[in-house]
């Protein structure tokens, strides 16, 4: 079994953090979202994984490296254009060979563990009628926004539609997904859709169509797609929900920790108040200010006489003078301060490297 995780894309609705980074390195919880698909990968047992990556590969690259840090092997395949998650399956061929795998959409995140959906797949692959693909579904109060899954009575699906104005049913596929090599048969003879892009949902609907069986799985847990600020600051809340404190920092005696709270080697807190869950990255300097519950301050990031809430501050970012940020997604090594003393809560979507008066 290899894996086959998807990275590339455009990231057009988390501009303008995608302007300049990949939005799969956006960290929830201090940590790159990638990270957490790669780790369920490698904790489902998977050794080899595909990367696909588009114009933020270098970054990918860099970050990810070998897949040292996480035990695995990992290659990464070059998509010179976001042509859609059926033709990263295309352009992943040569990687994949006959071996079956599991597709995971980089910019997701799940709660539960993926190794029952993966042994599911290989147990029913070894059993009378072997399916081609298993998908994952999870029911969801908002069908018209998810690709939806019509199943029979047998729990097989019979039929996919994408964003339908008149849902079937509620079930949503989540982005894992598990093939064998049927599936570059179909993906080879699919046409781009309406909007341009080789389906996935496509494909799928290829193998149902030829008679081959997809199975599904139902998920229980939480399942986030981080491609927007709400779902992501949403994630970023539900990850630092199961923090254990770590105090690996400094935190003087004028300053008070409350709640589940983790501070990194070489934070510094000075005179201010911590209230968890929330996450401070190594080298962060919090002086004066108070840090509300789920925010999480990147690396090296300095906070001054400012309150931040439910916020993803990302590393060496400065924040100065704000009486209140809240609901906030601010990029890399960005600048907010406030000019004018007037009292002001923002809420603010920022890119890497922005300088914002506040006034
Ligand atoms: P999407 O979120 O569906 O697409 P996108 O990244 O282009 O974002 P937006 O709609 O905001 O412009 O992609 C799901 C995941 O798959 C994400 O991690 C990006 C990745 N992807 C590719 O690697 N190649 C592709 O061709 C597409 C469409 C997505």
């Amino acid at each position: 079994m290899k894996a086959l995780i998807l990275a590339g894309g455009a990231g057009t609705r988390l501009r303008p953090i995608t302007h300049t980074s990949a939005k799969q390195l956006v960290p929830v919880a201090n940590k790159p979202i990638l990270f957490y698909g790669i780790e369920a990968m490698a904790a489902a047992g998977i050794k080899e994984i595909g990367i696909i990556v588009g114009d933020t590969r270098a970054e990918v690259m860099s970050t990810v490296g070998d897949g040292g840090q996480f035990g695995v092997a990992v290659t990464y395949i070059p998509q010179d254009a976001p042509l859609g998650l059926a033709h990263c399956v295309l352009i992943a061929e040569e990687f994949l060979g006959a071996d079956d795998f599991v597709m995971y959409l980089g910019d997701n995140l799940l709660e539960q563990d993926l190794s029952a959906f993966v042994h599911a797949f290989e147990t029913a692959r070894n059993g009378a009628e072997p399916p081609t693909a298993q998908i994952l579904l999870k029911q969801v109060p908002d069908p018209h926004r998810f690709g939806i899954a019509t199943l029979d009575a047998n729990g097989n699906v019979v039929h996919l539609v994408e964003k339908p104005a008149d849902p079937p049913s509620n079930l949503a596929l989540v982005g894992v997904y598990l093939f064998d090599k049927t599936i570059h048969t179909a993906v080879a003879s699919i046409e781009p859709s309406p909007r341009g892009e080789l389906e996935i949902t496509d494909a799928i609907q290829w193998l149902i169509d030829q008679g081959y069986r997809v199975r599904t799985e139902l998920l229980s847990g939480w399942w986030i797609d981080t491609g927007k600020l709400t779902p992501l600051l949403e994630a970023n809340r539900l990850l630092l929900e199961k923090i254990e404190t770590r105090l690996d920092g400094s935190v003087d005696e004028a300053s008070a920790i409350d709640g589940r709270v983790i501070v990194e080697a070489g934070a510094v807190v000075i005179n201010s108040t911590i209230r968890g869950p929330v996450a401070i990255g190594a080298g962060a300097r919090i002086v004066d200010s108070f840090i509300g519950p789920f925010s999480a301050i990147g690396d090296d990031c300095i906070i001054t006489n400012s309150e931040v809430e439910h916020s993803v501050i990302m590393a060496r970012s400065t924040i100065t003078d704000i009486p209140r940020l809240e609901d906030s997604l601010i990029g890399r090594e960005a600048v907010v301060v406030r000019t004018q003393k007037r009292p002001r809560a923002a809420r603010l979507m920022i890119g890497d490297h922005c300088q914002i008066d506040v006034e």
